[in-house]
């Protein structure tokens, strides 16, 4: 998603926001651009198509010396990612950037034409630069302007503004979209997030829904929705600490799907008691987890999965029915929640505007609502009534590695905290499934040991049009995994299907030399996976089947290629085959040469619905 910063510096700030810019070039974008206050008072922008290393040799080209500025990494909404189309927008008396979407933009933008400031480019941003214009041509201030324009907006958005004759205030704004204010000494900064503002200052502000704040070098003042001048606490963010580089890894992917051992071991290790073979929830529930006749799940693709292994699992050993949905589809379908039950969003980013919208459709029910997110200081994380946390530290490919392994295991441990609550699980059983978590880090490096073969296998499907994920049980949504990596990285269509279903139309789909993936590990659906498996393989599939050695052995002869995995408990088997997924999507990604860390059309974090 769009990325925003902004500084009120002390010398020229034009390679400060590049900096920064490149901290949030995790979140996907498709153009660049900053703007400047001049020496000489002037409003002069430098903005390119395509990768930061092009805002960069402009930037070296011409350079700019203004000691306050704003930049944007843009990803397309409203127009094509073309220079006219970058962030950010001016006029001569002001620059802005923005992230989100401004609903009502048709609209506005025809009342403005009408008013003598007509449009010149297809964005929705444009509409708030003649907006605001048009308040400082009548005479406003800055801060008026912008008070004045805010409530004609419609959507969820933030917003950062520069003014030409002002060398000492950035306005911000937001509505939906996370933005944070950075305090640095003598100087203040604005970031999408703390990580844009890692090497500044780890002292942030974030700005609630409907703020607006008027920085300054020595300050802000933040004014809430109704104009009201008010105070947001400061924190001290961990992000400086946190921020990572790829290392000796060729794309931070394949760090992240290395770092799975020990993402885990951190996650578990808060969610564990490791000595007793005990879970030891820390969080404080503001409900009995005896209490619960339901639970509801919301979130969106990768942790979407993460939360139907959880159903399967919740179900199974906690006897606890669980409703899981896209956040999408649950935020408008009116579902009724009943009031006082328990709702768990899961977000990796924790600002996924749906999930967002999801879990404030569940408060808005009176649903004590639970999140399960990365990033602590999140919108999400902020709006919860209890975080559980995944520990894997920040996750900077687009494609999600750490965090769906990490998810796991502390759903894992959820189910056990609820199950032994419930009295479905004994102390005995519990002790096995903690058992069964704790071998992870162990059982996932032996995972990551597949690496070379997995190369050699990528082969096959880099050179495939389409490819169909199977499997059973969690293995179903670990083939939904398996499909959306595929898609994302190398572009190649793929489908997933539950192995049972085949018969019921998709088995049509197989023809000479299709490849079928297939997961079936050891549990007691297994014999049946695998005669699905030679259903398509008689019908032409060339499968690659993921397994463990039992399942090998189980194999046949009609098998093009077996991934084997190390043998664990059924329970944890999805949070082990997910490495087999990653690893076999990463490869056909490198084989095709595809941006593995930013996949075209793709955003890490996407704060529009
Ligand atoms: O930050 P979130 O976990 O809320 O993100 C949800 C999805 O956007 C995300 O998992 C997406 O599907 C990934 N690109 C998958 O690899």
């Amino acid at each position: 998603m769009c990325g925003i910063v902004g500084i009120v510096g002390t010398g020229p700030v034009a390679n400060r926001l590049h900096d920064a810019l490149q901290r949030l070039e995790y979140r996907g974008y498709d153009s660049a651009g900053v703007a400047t206050l001049e020496p000489d008072g002037t409003l002069v922008r430098r903005r390119a198509e395509g990768k930061l290393a092009n805002l960069s040799a402009r930037l070296e080209k011409d350079p700019l010396a203004g000691a306050i500025g704003i930049g944007h990494t843009r990803w397309a909404t409203h127009g094509a990612p073309t220079e006219a189309n970058a962030h950010p927008h001016m006029s001569a008396s002001v620059a802005v950037v923005h992230n989100g979407i401004i609903e009502n933009f048709a609209a506005l933008r025809d009342e403005l034409a009408a008013t003598g400031y007509p449009a010149r480019t297809e964005t929705d941003t444009e509409i708030v630069t003649l907006s605001v214009t048009r308040e400082l041509d009548r005479g406003a201030t800055p801060g008026q302007a912008v008070a004045k324009v805010l409530p004609q907006l419609k959507g969820a958005f933030a917003l950062a503004f520069l003014f030409r004759g002002f060398d000492d205030l950035l306005i911000a704004a937001r509505q939906g979209s996370p933005l944070a204010i950075g305090h640095g000494r003598g100087e203040m900064f604005i970031g999408s997030d703390a990580f844009a503002l890692a090497p500044f200052t780890a002292k942030i502000t974030y700005l609630e829904e409907g703020d607006r704040a008027e920085i300054h070098r020595d300050g802000m003042t933040i004014f809430d929705v109704n104009g009201k001048p008010v105070d947001r606490e400061q924190h001290l963010s961990a992000a400086s600490a946190l921020m990572v580089d790829k290392g000796n890894h060729r794309h931070f992917m394949s760090m992240e799907i290395d770092q799975q051992p020990e993402a885990v071991s951190h996650t578990l290790a808060h969610y564990l008691d490791m000595a007793n073979n005990k879970v030891d929830l820390r969080e404080q529930l503001p409900f009995d987890l005896a209490g619960p006749d339901r639970l509801t799940i919301t979130a969106c693709g990768t942790a979407f999965y993460a939360g139907l292994v959880a159903k399967y699992w919740f179900e199974r050993y906690a006897r606890l029915p669980v409703d899981v949905d896209v956040a999408s589809e649950f935020r408008y379908r009116e579902p009724p929640l009943e009031k006082g039950g328990v709702s768990l969003v899961i977000s990796q980013s924790g600002e996924t505007a749906d999930t967002l919208a999801a879990l404030r459709y569940a408060r808005a029910a009176g649903q004590h609502v639970m999140a399960m997110v990365n990033v602590a200081e999140s919108t999400i994380a902020r709006e919860s009534d209890v975080i559980f946390p995944t520990l894997c530290g920040p996750e900077i490919g687009v494609a999600s590695t750490k965090a769906f392994t990490s998810q796991l295991a502390a759903l894992g441990a959820l189910v056990v905290a609820f199950g032994r609550a419930r009295g479905h699980i004994k102390p005995r059983a519990e002790a096995k499934m903690v058992a069964a978590l704790t071998g992870l880090p162990g059982a996932l490096s032996e995972a990551l040991k597949a690496d070379g073969h997995i190369e050699a296998v990528a082969r096959v499907l880099s050179r495939a049009g389409d490819v169909l994920y199977i499997g059973r049980g969690t293995a179903f949504p670990l083939a939904l995994e398996g499909a959306l990596k595929l898609k994302e990285l190398s572009y190649i269509h793929a489908e997933a299907y539950p192995a049972g279903e085949l018969k019921h139309g998709p088995i049509a789909l197989i023809d000479e030399g299709m490849p079928v993936v297939v997961v079936a590990t050891t549990d007691e659906l297994m014999e049946k996976t695998i005669s699905n498996m030679h259903e398509v393989a008689a019908r032409g599939a060339k499968i690659i089947l993921i397994t463990d050695r039992q399942g090998a052995a189980l194999a046949g002869n009609d098998v093009a290629e077996i991934i084997v995995v190390p043998r664990v408990d059924p329970f944890v088997a999805p949070i082990v085959n997910a490495v087999a997924v990653q690893l076999l999507a990463y490869h056909t990604a490198v084989h095709m040469g595809t941006d593995v860390d930013q996949p075209r059309n793709l955003a890490k974090s996407v704060t529009v619905e």
